[in-house]
Parts: C-alpha cells; structure tokens; sequence
C-alpha cells in the first residue's frame, strides 16, 4: 500500500531521500507545535537509522533572519520540516551557495520553486486535511529507510507520530483523518503501532476523571453538564452504573464497553433535551487514535492528549522536552512535560476566559480581539479557536486575535471553520495580503493562518482583512 494517492509525491519523496543519503551532513530545522515537534522526531529517527549525520533546531517562526541564521552554519544540506514552503522565496535566495533546501511542509508555499520540495499541496492533495508536517515527514521516511541497517527493517512504526501530529493540527475532518492522512492510519494499524475507534470525541478520554471530561468539554456545549462541576457530577450520580472505585471517579478508557455506551446515550439524550443542535451532537463522536504501546491513563496514549502534551513543551520554549519525549523518553522528560502541561492547560482556560470576559469586537465580514499582553502569542491561536467553538461567539463569521509579540512586533492568528472554506474563505491568502499590506508577512492554511506585525498597525490590517474577507466570501 503507499500513503500518497498520487504517486508523484512518492517520487518527490524519493529525490529528498537520495539528495539526504548522499549528504555529509544535515541539519533538521523544525517548527515549534506539535506537528513541528512530531515532524522533527520523525525526520530524526530515519536520519540516525539511515546513519546520516544530523542536528536538529527549532525555530518559532522562519523569517529573513532566522534563514540567514541557518546560511551562516556550515551545513550544506537543511533539511526544513513543517515550515519552510511558505518562505521559499526567501530560502532560495539564501540557498544559492550557501546550502540545498530540502522541505517537507504542508503550507502555502511561496512564489518560488526548489528541486527538493515536498508539500502536498503541490500534488492536489489538501494541506490543511490530508497530510500535515508530520505526513510529510512521515512520507520523507518512507523514502529515507532504504538506507535503513539495523534496528528496523521499516520506518512503518513512525505512523503514530505522523498521526499525533495531523491530530495536533487538527486535521480530522467531522471527527476522522481523511486522505493521505488515511493510508498512513492504515500503515501504522499494520504495523501495531496505532488502533483507532468510533468513540466519545472528548478531550481528555485517558487522564480526566469522568466528571472533568464531561465539564471542561468545551468544543460540544451541552447546558447543564458543561462548565458545570455540579452538573456532571449530578448527570453521571444519576447513571445506574458504578462509576467510582475507591471513593474515586474512574476516567472513560477505565470502562466497558458496555458502560461507555450507557455513558454516551445518556449525553446524547441530555444533548437533545437541552436544544443542542444535530450537528453539534454528532461532533460528541469521532473516531479516536491510540498508541496501544503506551501505558492506559496516560497522556501518550491518546493522539489528541498526546498532541496537546508537545504543544505545553514547544509553544514555551522547550521544544527539546517534547522532542524527547517524541524519541522515547518516559522519566526526565515526560516529567518535566506533564508539569508543563499543567500550566499550558491554566493559560488556556484562562485565556478563554479573558476572551469571553472582554467579548470581540465585530466588523462587518470578521470579529476580532486583542490580548495584548494577557495571552502568550505562542497560544493566542490555539485560544481563537477554542473560542469561536465557544457558546458565545458566532461560529459564522472568521476570528482574528492579536497578541503582543515583542516592543516592535504583534502577533496575529486567525481561525475559520470548514463552513467559511466551503464558501470561498481562504485565511492563508487573507493573512498574506493584509500582513503585506502593513509592512508585515502570514501566512498558513485556509482555516487557520497567522502573521507577524508591526505594532500599532493592527486597526490598519482589520480594515484590509475585513475587505479582503469580504471579496473571498461574497
Ligand atoms: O503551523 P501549523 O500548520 O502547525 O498550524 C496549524 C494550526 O491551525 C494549529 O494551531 C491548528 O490548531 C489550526 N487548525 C485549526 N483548524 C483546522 C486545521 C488547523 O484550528 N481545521
Ligand atoms: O492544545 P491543542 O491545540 O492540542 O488543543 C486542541 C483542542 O483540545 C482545543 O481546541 C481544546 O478543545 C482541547 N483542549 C482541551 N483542554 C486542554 C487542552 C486542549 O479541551 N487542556
Ligand atoms: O500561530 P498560529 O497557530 O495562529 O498559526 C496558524 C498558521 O499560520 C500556522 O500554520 C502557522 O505556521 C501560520 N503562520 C504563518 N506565518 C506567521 C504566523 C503563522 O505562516 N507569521
Ligand atoms: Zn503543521
């Protein structure tokens, strides 16, 4: 079976591979999320089984100055993974002598062209749903294990990367991976390094206490039970089931079957008492991806918390815990990423609470809000998202969010939904021009996009945002 539905991205593949093995060394340059962290371990371990000296870097954001960073080290091959087709323009300017790009991305690349470029979206496959970093790197892999000597006769086993890493994404489309995506499912099934299920869609299946997975449900609102400690408790002590074990709630993946499926009915009924609409309930679905050689009740178990788990390291400067912990650390490292982890999740529910405290501001084709220095930039994306799935926000309309990002520079994240797409929205382009617009760049997918500008322009790059959403959507 091959992962690429098109057998010229296999190809593709292929080139960056014999271009890597014939190289003295590489250097890995990753991007700071979960997909970036996941494409790094991947690319990682097939470089050290194919024995191609490597180093391996991260970098928030590739700019002017972060590539000349890279020119000025003495490797002759970088290798960039989940950035780098978005700023080809730049990178082939530089690489002209000072080193060969080879790029696995799933971004909206620039106007530019490069030998070793493999992106989906060069192959119609769509960058946002069917193959992430991490796929990419994944499909990279596949092409590099030919030099594979000992250890393992395949790269299969790195399917469940790959997976964690379009699940961080969030590239699931109505609760499950599609395309691309899906054969490398299917791959690491084969292998037994994944499992997957139609079960409840809820954040938090291996590590929360049964009523905490029903309260901080956020993504499906069901009043009475969501937000509500009382009310979960309440909903679940009204079950006819033996949902403690000493004295303690149990979590989802500690049940049957059998109890699981009492559980989900009786959600799904409140859900229908309460007005949730249908499509909302069947979000409280999905299929799920588990890791089956991780241990039950850990974070590493469930693609999504695992996702989740990288994002707390990288998105705070320690994308080295992560990494680690993406290589097969499971003392120091997944230690030190827990308690990161406990301190991601704060910053997001407190975010969200800032945001829905404050309200946004709505244009006429956008809604937006500024976070100046109450948000971290590194989340302030993660957080629009959550809040345009929130109770309050219009779902119908784009969300921009700023954030302060240093004395000259703000942040900017915006986030859609499949609905806005299907109707001609395409953030990536939206961020682009508004960014240029104010001495700025973006970049990114259709549904979600970011940019970096100057401070004091953001009213400036609403207005451009707000026309240019307008032409898209009309
Ligand atoms: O840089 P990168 O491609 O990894 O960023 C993707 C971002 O877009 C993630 O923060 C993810 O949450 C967001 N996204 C989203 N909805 C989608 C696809 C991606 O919010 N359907
Ligand atoms: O952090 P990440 O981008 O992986 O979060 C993806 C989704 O997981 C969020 O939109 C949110 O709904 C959910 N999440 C959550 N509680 C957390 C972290 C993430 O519900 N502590
Ligand atoms: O940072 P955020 O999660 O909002 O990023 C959303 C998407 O926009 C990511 O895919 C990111 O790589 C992209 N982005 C970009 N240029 C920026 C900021 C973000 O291409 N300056
Ligand atoms: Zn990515």
């Amino acid at each position: 079976m091959s992962v690429a539905p098109v057998p010229e991205l296999e190809d593709c593949a292929a080139a960056c591979a014999e271009h890597l093995h014939a190289a003295r060394d590489v250097l890995l340059v990753s991007h700071i999320d979960a997909d970036g962290l996941t494409s790094a371990a991947i690319a990682a371990t097939a470089l050290r089984r194919a024995e191609i000296p490597f180093e391996t870097v991260f970098k928030k954001q590739l700019d002017t100055d972060e590539i000349a960073a890279v020119a000025a080290t003495d490797h002759e091959t970088v290798l960039f993974t989940d950035f780098g087709s978005g700023q080809l323009d730049i990178i082939t300017d530089y690489a002209a002598g000072e080193f060969t790009p080879v790029v696995a991305d799933h971004h909206q690349p620039a106007d530019a062209s490069t030998e070793f470029h493999l992106n989906p979206l060069l192959f119609g496959i769509n960058g946002a749903s069917e193959l992430s970093g991490a796929g990419a790197s994944y499909v990279l892999a596949r092409a590099l294990e030919n030099g594979n000597t000992t250890e393992t006769a395949d790269n299969r086993d790195l399917a469940s990367l790959a997976v964690v890493g379009a699940v961080g994404d969030m590239q699931a489309t109505s609760g499950e991976l599609i395309g691309a995506n899906r054969a490398i499912v299917e791959e690491g099934v084969d292998a037994g390094v994944l499992t997957e299920r139609v079960d409840l869609a809820l954040y938090g299946r291996q590590t929360r206490p049964l009523p905490k997975l029903l309260e901080y449900s956020s993504d499906v609102f069901v009043p009475g039970i969501s937000n509500s400690e009382r009310g979960s408790v309440g909903f679940l002590s009204d079950l006819d089931l033996d949902l403690k074990r000493d004295g303690e709630w149990r979590t989802w993946v500690d049940l049957t079957d059998g109890e699981r499926q009492t559980v989900a009915s009786a959600l799904v009924q409140r859900a229908l008492e309460r007005g949730v609409s249908p499509d909302k309930i069947d979000d409280l679905v999905g299929t799920t991806y588990t890791l089956p050689a991780e241990s039950v009740g850990t974070e590493l178990r469930d693609a999504s918390e695992f996702s989740t788990l990288l994002n707390a390291t990288a998105r705070y400067d320690r994308a080295d815990v992560g990494l680690a912990v993406c290589l097969g650390d499971r003392d120091e490292a997944l230690d030190r990423a827990r308690h990161l982890l406990r301190n991601h999740r704060r910053n997001l529910s407190e975010g969200l609470q800032w945001v829905t405290n404050e309200g946004v501001t709505r244009e006429e084709h956008v809604q937006w809000f500024d976070a100046g220095t109450h948000i971290r930039e590194t989340i302030v994306g993660i957080v629009a998202g959550m809040a345009l799935g929130a109770d309050d926000v219009d779902h119908a309309c784009p969300i921009i969010a700023f954030a302060s990002k240093n004395d000259d520079e703000t942040k900017v994240s915006a986030r859609a939904t499949h609905g806005l797409v299907q109707q001609g929205l395409d953030l990536s382009q939206v961020m682009g021009e508004a960014s240029s617009a104010v001495d700025g760049a973006g970049g990114g997918h259709d549904i979600a996009a970011g940019a970096t500008i100057p401070v004091n322009r953001a009213r400036e790059f609403i207005e451009h945002a707000d026309r240019i959403v307008g032409e898209q959507i009309e």
